[in-house]
């Protein structure tokens, strides 16, 4: 079988979908690339890559026989606004190294947008698949030019990328920081920890949401569809819960006590910018795609296996 490469492989996303992926197609069928943040006694196939970094890419291509890629590096919302040149040349660069190595190599292609990609005269309630992108933030400008990037390259080159609009996730393994959903994973953290959080948006912000899990499954199956049944080429809309930061601190206390208190910063305005809840029935209908964790089964997992990664920490 030919290799599965996944870049940003130790970010969030990375994190969770790389085991996932080794246990679906095999341990010795999955390349790990890193940067920065390759764990000390990782095990399984590795590489370091700074990206971008087109001729790095290519070695590690022809050396592994890669047939598909996950390209998840990017710089997130928040951290892009402090680094907004960066963002751009990083984000935009290596998407395209990614593509068009792939049309020369016959690679398939996993790409993530996100929720990012729309903005305010975009409509907020079960925002649509097609719909106003007009984002505020460096992050939304290369989520959007990257999708249109895609459909080209699927159209002009007959590449076969695929990508989804993820909506925040929420997971336990990687510690949460630099998205602005990000307040919805550090407030498990601190409930264990100190029992108190200082949250930096305020308490009716609603933004859509998602647990780990369901995102790695999602992803592994459009990457699994019939190319026949695909209709979207630029990103699909994918979403699973909803809520107030209140209703998230409700469903942690009633497991745990957590105080929470309220001081919006720069990342309200962009919480602000970002739909309250997305249509994704053209991902239901095309490769059936369907969420399984639920505002109360989400905070259930993530309490009990912070937990059990705090213990194993003392
Ligand atoms: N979780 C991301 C962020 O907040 C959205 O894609 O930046």
């Amino acid at each position: 079988m030919k290799k599965i490469l996944v870049t940003g492989a130790f970010g969030q996303i990375g994190s969770e979908l790389v085991p996932a992926l080794k246990e679906k197609f095999g341990q010795d069928n999955v390349i790990a690339v890193g940067n920065r943040n390759i764990p000390e006694g990782f095990k399984g196939l590795v590489e370091k890559l700074r990206m971008p970094d087109r001729d790095g890419l290519e070695s590690l291509i022809k050396k592994h026989n890669i047939g598909t890629i996950y390209h998840l590096v990017s710089l997130l919302s928040a951290t892009g606004e402090e680094k907004p040149g960066f963002t751009w040349d990083l984000n935009m660069q290596s998407l395209k190294d990614v593509l068009d190595l792939s049309v020369e190599n016959k690679i398939k292609v996993f790409w993530p947008s996100s929720i990012a990609a729309f903005g305010p005269t975009t409509p907020r309630v079960e925002t649509p698949q097609r719909t106003i992108l007009e984002p505020t933030t460096m992050y939304g400008v290369t989520k959007v030019a990257g999708e249109l990037l895609c459909q080209y390259y699927f159209n002009k080159f007959n590449l076969d990328v695929r990508s989804v609009r993820y909506p925040g996730i929420i997971s336990y393994k990687t510690p949460p920081g630099g998205g602005t959903t990000d307040y919805a994973v550090a407030i498990f953290y601190e409930a264990l920890k100190t029992g108190k959080y200082e949250c930096f948006v305020k308490e009716d912000t609603v933004l859509p949401m998602m647990y780990m899990d369901d995102a790695v499954k999602g992803t592994i199956d459009l990457m699994e569809a019939d190319p026949d049944k695909l209709t979207i080429r630029t990103s699909y809309n994918l979403a699973a819960i909803s809520f107030t930061v209140t209703q998230l601190a409700e469903a942690i206390n009633k497991k745990v006590k957590v105080e929470v208190t309220y001081k919006p910063d720069n990342r309200q305005a962009i919480a602000d910018s970002w739909p309250k809840s997305i249509d994704d029935s053209t991902a239901r209908e095309d490769w059936d795609w369907q969420h399984d964790y639920d505002l109360d089964r989400m905070v259930t997992v993530m309490l009990t296996e912070l937990k059990k990664k705090f213990e194993g920490e003392n």
